[in-house]
């Protein structure tokens, strides 16, 4: 990026501010490199703060500026930023290395001697930078440009020098200088034409052609002189045509040998009328000038290129990195899991195969939550049903809540075991000795404590507990077998039970067992219950979650 303008201030700054835009960043520090003769120039923020805001005003450039005295005839030529912030990219890889701590180094710089180079890298060094390598422009230029199995002369024709490579798919095969330049051009023009060398070079850059029809002899070179500009033409065509004969002459052993199929011109010297022509008929091979800046876009690009693998990484770590944030992120961001429905029916496992794992699985399908785990000890009720073990086997196999109804003698002994196998809630039977004590060992273990009350029994019997009690269990079957009918005094049980707890502010929960099928579900929930067991209506069901689900509360 370059701009033409004789406020010199004006020009630096544009071509600061565009870099900065550019690269997106803001420099601290720029180095005004190119023909200041001897000397290079840095330029910086003058408040500069380590690790902070850094930024080249007008004022700071104007005040530098002012304290630079070239030679007379050089003229700033590049800017290169020297330090620049990159605060949103931490620890990366870039074009020219890892950057670390917000800070980028020099993102190019072109020299030509040993002397100049170890300066920059003494520059570099004290400012906490290292450089990532650096490049002869010619092998910019001809990795940016030459194709493979091209052979290319590079003719460069700068200020102080022509220098000429060739080079092919083995590298540079041939380099020579010859030690004449622009500069001398312009010295002998102010030395012949008698005027200072500022006014030679600007009138050497206006009026300079190889193209005879442009050498008119009438048209003055200046109106300030008194020359016309055949006048200088004359003077400059004469040292071109020298400096390419004598660039011939060194060069042509080396070009028949080598055979190069094109010529690539730079510098200066390349973009005077005529010159590409001149060389391209001299050679008798195509010649093309690049534009001024080609050697930094060379720059640039190869850089650039040779980082391709390293930006490749950088980005495939930088982009898993983001997927790692986005997974995490999305862990806060869960929605709480929608609460599975509660269903406050209870499968009784008198009628299902507990020992199968179809059982469970139907459980699931049904969302069953709560499972009725009936134990039948054969001195309680006849029958021998369920039991402790079947009990752990079950607790191994599901994480649904166990409601385990024990129709036994000796409740506590039974509700001790009970807890020990996994039981979540225990409900014994009135008409046994030992309920308050049994009552105690479920309490103490943690967990729920029930009892269920025979149809034989009237709700007044449990008047005494109901403040220490959880749940009260209406039995609406006699207890010992499945698939009895409902008993309808159930009904009025439970309603006494609901009232009670309401008078009082209680907070026991009621449940049914017994003959519970769609229908007399509704009338229990109804009355006020609150969980209901279901063997036979359940285990008949030929599709297993609709019974469940028409068992609800239908309002
Ligand atoms: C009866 C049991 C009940 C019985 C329920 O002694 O306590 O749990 O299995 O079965 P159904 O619903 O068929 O009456
Ligand atoms: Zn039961």
């Amino acid at each position: 990026y370059y701009v033409e303008n004789f406020d010199t201030v004006f020009a630096v700054k544009s071509v600061l501010d565009e870099l900065e835009r550019q690269m997106g960043t803001r420099f601290d520090s720029a180095y005004i490199t190119g023909d200041f003769g001897d000397a290079w120039f840095t330029m910086t923020a003058k408040n500069t703060v380590w690790n902070g805001e850094h930024k080249i005003t007008d004022g700071d450039i104007q005040s530098q500026l002012s304290s630079i005295c070239p030679p007379d005839g050089f003229h700033p030529m590049h800017i290169i930023p020297l330090r620049y912030d990159t605060p949103t990219a931490r620890n990366m890889l870039t074009p020219i290395g890892h950057i670390d701590r917000q800070l980028i180094s020099a993102f190019g710089a072109i020299c030509y001697s040993d002397a100049r180079m170890n300066e920059i890298y003494n520059i570099l060094r004290r400012a906490h930078i290292t450089s990532n390598g650096f490049f002869d422009p010619t092998f910019v230029l001809n990795a940016s440009i030459r194709k493979q199995n091209e052979t290319v002369m590079f003719i460069d024709m700068g200020a102080a020098s022509i220098t000429c490579a060739i080079w092919n798919d083995r590298g540079p095969v041939w380099h020579n200088k010859i030690m004449h330049g622009g500069t001398d051009i312009t010295n002998d023009v102010a030395d012949k034409l008698k005027i200072d060398f500022d006014s030679a070079e600007q009138i050497k850059r206006r009026v300079a052609s190889l193209i005879p029809s442009q050498m008119d002899r009438f048209t003055p070179a200046d109106t300030a002189y008194g020359f016309s500009r055949a006048d200088v033409n004359e003077i400059v065509s004469a040292h071109i045509v020298n400096m390419i004969g004598e660039l011939k002459d060194t060069v042509i052993g080396a070009f028949e040998k080598y055979k190069p199929n094109k010529i690539v011109l730079t510098g200066g010297g390349a973009h005077a009328d005529g010159v590409c022509d001149f060389i391209e008929n001299t050679f008798g091979i195509t010649a093309e000038t690049l534009p001024n800046d080609a050697a930094l876009r060379g720059l640039a690009d190869y850089i650039w290129d040779l980082n391709a693998a390293r930006r490749a990484a950088y980005i495939a770590r930088s982009e898993r990195a983001a997927r790692r944030m986005q997974r995490i992120s999305k862990l806060f961001q869960r929605k709480p899991k929608q609460k599975k429905q509660f269903i406050p029916i209870m499968p009784s496992t008198l009628c299902f195969d507990m020992s199968a794992d179809t059982t469970y699985s139907l459980f699931a399908a049904g969302n069953i939550s709560m499972v009725h785990v009936d134990i039948m000890d054969g001195f309680y009720v006849d029958q021998i049903a369920g039991s402790i073990n079947e009990l752990r086997y079950i607790r191994e196999h599901t994480n649904a809540h166990l409601h385990v109804h024990l129709m036994t003698e000796s409740p506590a002994v039974w509700a001790a075991d009970a807890v020990a196998a996994g039981a979540d809630t225990v409900i014994v039977s009135t008409n046994t000795s030992g309920v308050r004590a049994a009552l105690r060992v479920i309490h103490a273990a943690g967990k729920r404590a029930g009892i269920a009350l025979h149809p034989d029994s009237s709700v007044t019997i449990l008047k005494p507990i109901l403040r220490e009690i959880d749940e009260v269990m209406v039995m609406a079957v006699v207890p010992g077998a499945a698939g009895q009918s409902f008993n309808p005094d159930a009904l009025h049980k439970i309603a006494i039970l609901a009232a009670t707890r309401k008078k009082y502010g209680l907070k026991f929960k009621i449940s049914v067992d017994g003959g519970i099928n769609e229908n007399t579900a509704q009338m229990c929930w109804n009355m006020g219950a609150d969980f209901l067991v279901s063997g036979s209506y359940l285990a008949h069901a030929s599709d297993f979650p609709l019974a469940v689900q028409s068992m609800l509360h239908h309002e």
